[in-house]
């Protein structure tokens, strides 16, 4: 194992950019498949991970609303939280902040709070049983019309006490944040914090519209705010996260390879970026590959890797003597791996 590896294996981690449903590992889309009797257009796990050849964002979406077709009872969502946070476990993820994707599961005619006391139990659970803090996130289609997410409003009313914030995710080229502003301005006067996704395959227009109409805490994504200098100083000046998902990226082709993504340029001009897996399920790794993926491809030195590490609990709901306290660890963890003179790897 080279020090950076021991570096990124060492840190405790954050992960705030994960689809819950994009954690459905092949094998358990077939155990629940036939659990629950619906029947697959794929013969073999092997020839549905062989599908996972993707063009674009909409070719992956096409495959990820279609599998998650099998997640029909609490215990499927369950099952699937469960999974995801023994991952955390085994790659060092303290704390995650995960979105759902409740509109994906009502429309097949699954009841909202199927979905949510699902999740929320292997929350709970998540954290008695593991020490890993959460927090949940509801998504909104963007696909669909701003008065679908209106109703989905209204089926979370009752459980707002569930819910920590809200997003904005699906297909983004021709769906504007600014066709959410209504939907947005309402979730903030129930007291919501507010995230989007933009500047993914969006423009960096996108990225404006969610700071100036949305009023997001942080941006997922956002690797496409480069384009934009002036864009670029207000998401410096205000500290404001991206929450940058490199496997993602390059499996839906932003990037034609790791090693040229761009999130060391990011943090060279001293954006808030954070690593994410996105939907570790589809894309072909969970966080700490991520981390190691980048690290390797990238070249990222020691200090880069424990810059990310930080800026992770920076852009966390996390409390403040929380973040405080994990920030301190993340320094001391760093100090037995970082030459104190080059920010190398001792
Ligand atoms: N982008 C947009 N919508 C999504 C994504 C994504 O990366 N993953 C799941 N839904
Ligand atoms: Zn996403």
């Amino acid at each position: 194992m080279t020090q950076q590896e021991s570096l990124i294996r060492a840190l405790p981690k954050v992960e705030l950019h994960l689809h819950i449903e994009g954690t459905l590992e092949p094998e358990m889309m077939f155990d629940l498949a036939r659990r629950n009797g619906i029947g697959l257009i794929y013969g073999t796990v092997e020839e549905l991970r062989a599908a996972y050849d993707f063009r674009n964002l909409q070719s992956f979406l096409d495959l990820y609303y279609a599998g998650a077709g099998v997640l029909i009872t609490g215990q499927d969502f369950y099952d699937l939280t469960w999974a995801y946070l023994k991952r955390c476990e085994a790659d060092n993820v303290v704390h995650t902040e995960i979105f759902f994707d409740p509109q994906t599961h009502t429309g097949r005619g699954i009841l909202f709070e199927t979905v949510l006391s699902g999740i929320r139990r292997a929350l709970k659970d998540g954290k008695e049983e593991l020490g890993i803090s959460s927090r949940l996130i509801l998504s909104f289609l963007r696909h669909l019309s701003e008065e679908e997410g209106f109703k989905t409003l209204e089926m979370a009313r009752p459980f707002l006490d569930r819910i920590d914030g809200v997003g904005l995710d699906s297909s983004e080229v021709g769906h504007p944040p600014s066709n959410f502003e209504r939907l947005f301005a309402e979730c903030k006067a129930l007291g919501l914090p507010r995230v989007a996704h933009a500047g993914e395959e969006g423009p960096p227009g996108y990225v404006w519209e969610a700071l100036n109409l949305l009023d997001v805490c942080r941006i997922d994504h956002g690797v496409r705010a480069l384009e934009d200098g002036k864009l670029v100083d207000r998401l410096a000046g205000t500290r404001m996260p991206l929450t940058v998902c490199p496997y993602s990226n390059v499996r839906l082709k932003l990037f034609e390879r790791l090693a040229e993504h761009n999130l060391r340029e990011l943090l060279a001009r001293g954006l808030c970026a954070t690593l994410n897996s996105d939907d570790p399920a589809y894309f072909g790794g969970y966080l700490q590959e991520n981390y190691l993926g980048c690290a390797r491809e990238l070249a990222l030195s020691g200090e880069e890797i424990v810059k990310l590490v930080k800026n992770g609990f920076e852009a966390s709901w996390l409390d403040e003597a929380e973040k405080t306290r994990w920030i301190g660890l993340c320094d001391i963890i760093a100090g037995n791996y970082i030459t104190s003179d080059a920010g190398g790897v001792k």
